[in-house]
């Protein structure tokens, strides 16, 4: 295992535990592409890497009239010097030119993973756990190199890309794109996988077939978005939850992204991800490097639940930080859905008291807390309590909900700004916009430049302000708006392009400043639920808020859809009233429990008005739940039936040493009259003996899996779950 460089060959062969990489040198330069997944021996590279010239293609250079780049599999294509697919970088040299020619100079190989400055991406925590291979490539005509930076985890399935480009001449650079992964395939026998989507009903699955041409999903929004997550899978067409190989890309970062697929005139694809080049562009000044993102690669020849399985144990382990990566998450209650802006401290009191009394431990005031913020339509940027509201303070408060034995969290929007605020009277040129032009509003209110350092100054102090003078031990971070009229006033002219970059390296900056100065607080991120789930922010928030749609049957769909990249332990996930506010519908209080287990779990209702049978329904729910936080987070998903396929959804999950289990199955609508309906389980030890916890019964694992357990579900809105544990000896 590990990297290994065949100098005759030139050949890199990068290794994980089941999976292969590999790229050659050819001709001593062109750095091209031989193969990506199950592992394998290194290849007869006469075999494995054909180059051949095919009708009406120009050769790469006039010396050798057999080669061609229109046709062979490259790591990082340049658009130029005959290949005529995709490429991953574009950029307009000092004198005008635009031909970017990359060739071989040297490489690196290094135990370990190095960081990427001021940018999130996956960790080790010792230098065994990864390998990385720098390949350097350089442009023979003008002053820039390429680092490709490839890392292959031992122990997980998992390649990570990222690329830094240098200007090593004496004229600045325009880079107009820069991909972070472009991967060349034989073959176009693939599905594409993605998780597109809306507010409130996020990352829903679409498998589409390969065609001819482009076919990409991105986001242009500046964040990355409801609409299409940073995600994409190519899955061999016979590719099914189980069986069938898989080939995933994750872009670890939260604005906008492109990623697609080309698939050419002879039927080769070439899948790529990186920054989206719509309103990007960055003056690289001579000296200067650029760090493009990492993407995270991951092969499964066990379709698509090994797919996620490996994605969920590298985002667990090496991507979430924090004392919260390990420790049990509390259970929270939220305000948002009992009151919104409609509170004071005896209504937030009276919940507090309620949730405690019920089992809570952790009670989080959402929005409306600062400024004289009644609704949406002020207030954000003025991080200072509402006295008539509050009228002991944030910390008052929060001192007060202590005493009921619960932590205190408490909701920010950190980088908007309300028209109607101090801080915009203040500061009218902090926002993002273009002079002269419309400030467009969405829900009232403007984003803040964060390309701009005195905004993050101003972002870092109050927060942390209001953080370190209280007793809080949790974090809302949302974000309620995408960007328009793109511009900053703190950028001259020729570098407008770069605003929407700068804005998320200068948000992750942000973030790093008070994740770090404030271990030991609980980090959500939200972006009107779920509109910014991905990598990048779990780099420093462990957990994200799934949707605003917390209807039981629409988060069977969202959380199944979220589950193929991100695990559990990422997922909020909480109980909300009925009718739901989002989608109407009226389920039972076991089945918005049920679901809201397989998650970061919570309630987010008024918990006054409860019957005293629901109480005590909510009392075994959390006695549940307690007990499930223990293995679940860290357990292996396995998911069993898709709401997508039909009108029942179940997944399980087992423990990493295999001793417990916890499995779900939902019933949308009622069938009448449907026979004997049974669960089959799956991953257990066929020799072993489970007890069905609460049923008294034991059954051997080997009849769990083929015969399955009796699902008796009767009405809409049914579910069911089961704790097995599996009887020692
Ligand atoms: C959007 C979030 O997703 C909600 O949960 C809530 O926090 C509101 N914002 C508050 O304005």
């Amino acid at each position: 295992m590990g990297i290994i460089y065949e100098k005759e060959n030139q050949v890199f062969h990068l290794q994980t535990k089941n999976t292969s990489y590999i790229m050659k040198v050819v001709k001593q330069k062109y750095l091209s592409h031989v193969y990506w997944g199950k592992r394998i021996h290194t290849p007869d590279m006469e075999n494995a890497q054909l180059n051949r010239l095919i009708g009406f293609s120009a050769v790469a250079d006039n010396e050798d009239k057999t080669y061609s780049l229109d046709f062979v599999c490259q790591e990082y294509p340049t658009g130029c010097g005959t290949d005529f697919r995709i490429p991953a970088i574009s950029v307009v040299y000092g004198d005008g030119s635009r031909n970017v020619q990359l060739l071989y100079q040297d490489h690196q190989i290094i135990c370990g993973k190095p960081k990427l400055p001021g940018l999130p991406a996956a960790y080790v925590e010792k230098e065994e756990e990864a390998d990385t291979l720098i390949v350097c490539l350089a442009d023979p005509v003008q002053k820039l190199s390429v680092e490709l930076t490839y890392t292959a985890y031992r122990e997980l399935d998992v390649i990570t890309r990222s690329v830094r480009i240098m200007n090593e001449g004496e004229a600045d650079v325009v880079l107009e794109k820069v991909l972070s992964a472009s991967v060349d395939f034989e073959t176009a026998d693939y599905d594409l996988i993605t998780l597109p989507g809306a507010w409130g009903r996020e990352r829903h699955i679409e498998r589409t077939t390969l065609r001819s041409g482009i076919q990409s999903i991105e986001s242009r929004r500046g964040a990355s978005s409801h609409q299409n997550n940073p995600f994409m899978a190519l899955a061999a067409k016979d590719t099914t939850e189980t069986t069938g190989a898989v080939y995933a890309f994750n872009f670890v970062y939260s604005g906008n992204f492109t990623a697609g697929v080309e698939v050419d005139q002879v039927f080769k694809a070439r899948a790529y991800m990186g920054l989206n080049d719509y309103d990007f562009s960055w003056i690289l000044e001579p000296g200067k490097d650029f760090q493009a993102p990492e993407v995270v690669m991951v092969y499964s020849s066990e379709g698509f639940g090994g797919m996620s399985r490996t994605m969920h144990d590298l985002y667990r382990r090496y991507l979430v930080r924090g004392r919260y990566r390990d420790e049990v998450r509390p259970i929270l209650a939220n305000n948002w859905e009992a009151t919104y802006f409609d509170f004071d401290e005896d209504k937030i009191l009276a919940l507090a008291r309620e949730a405690a009394d019920l089992g809570v431990e952790l009670f989080v005031l959402d929005d409306g807390w600062f400024g004289r913020r009644d609704n949406d339509d002020c207030s954000l940027g003025d991080w200072t309590v509402y006295r008539e509201k509050l009228p002991d303070g944030i910390a008052g408060l929060a001192a007060k909900i202590k005493e009921y034995g619960m932590k205190f969290g408490l909701w920010f929007e950190p980088e908007m700004v309300s028209p109607d605020s101090d801080l915009y009277r203040e500061h009218p040129d902090w926002c993002i916009h273009v002079p002269g032009r419309m400030r467009t509003e969405c829900r009232n209110q403007l984003v803040l430049d964060l390309s701009r350092q005195e905004v993050r100054d101003y972002i870092v102090s109050t927060i942390s302000h209001v953080l370190d003078t209280a007793d809080i031990g949790y974090v809302k971070w949302d974000m309620n708006r995408h960007m328009t009229e793109l511009g900053s006033a703190g950028l001259d002219s020729r570098r407008q392009k770069e605003m929407p970059h700068r804005y998320m390296l200068g948000l992750y900056e942000v973030l790093e400043k008070i994740v770090s100065s404030h271990p030991d607080v609980l980090f959500e991120s939200c972006s009107g639920g779920g509109g910014r789930f991905d990598p990048g922010m779990l780099y420093y928030m462990p957990q994200t808020w799934t949707s605003d749609d917390t209807d039981a049957v629409e988060r069977l769909f969202i959380q199944y859809g979220t589950s193929f990249a991100y695990p559990v332990s990422t997922m909020g996930s909480h109980v909300s009233a009925v009718p739901n506010h989002q989608a109407g519908r009226v389920t039972s209080m076991a089945m918005r429990g049920d679901v809201a287990m397989s998650g970061n779990f919570g309630y987010e209702l008024d918990l006054l008005k409860l019957t005293e049978e629901e109480k005590e329904i909510l009392r075994g729910q959390i006695i549940q739940y307690k007990d499930l936080r223990t293995f679940v987070p860290s357990a292996d998903m396995y998911r069993l039936m898709s709401p997508f396929e039909g009108n029942h959804t179940a997944w399980m999950f087992v423990s990493k040493d295999g001793r417990d289990i916890f499995a779900a199955y939902f019933q949308v609508l009622c069938e009448v009259n449907p026979g004997i309906r049974r669960m089959k389980l799956t991953a257990l030890d066929p020799e072993a003996m489970y007890e069905v916890v609460g049923e008294d019964r034991d059954y051997r694992g080997d009849e769990l899996m083929e015969i399955g357990l009796v699902v008796d579900c009767y009405g809409d809105f049914q579910s069911r779950t089961w704790r097995l544990k599996k009887r020692e000896g």
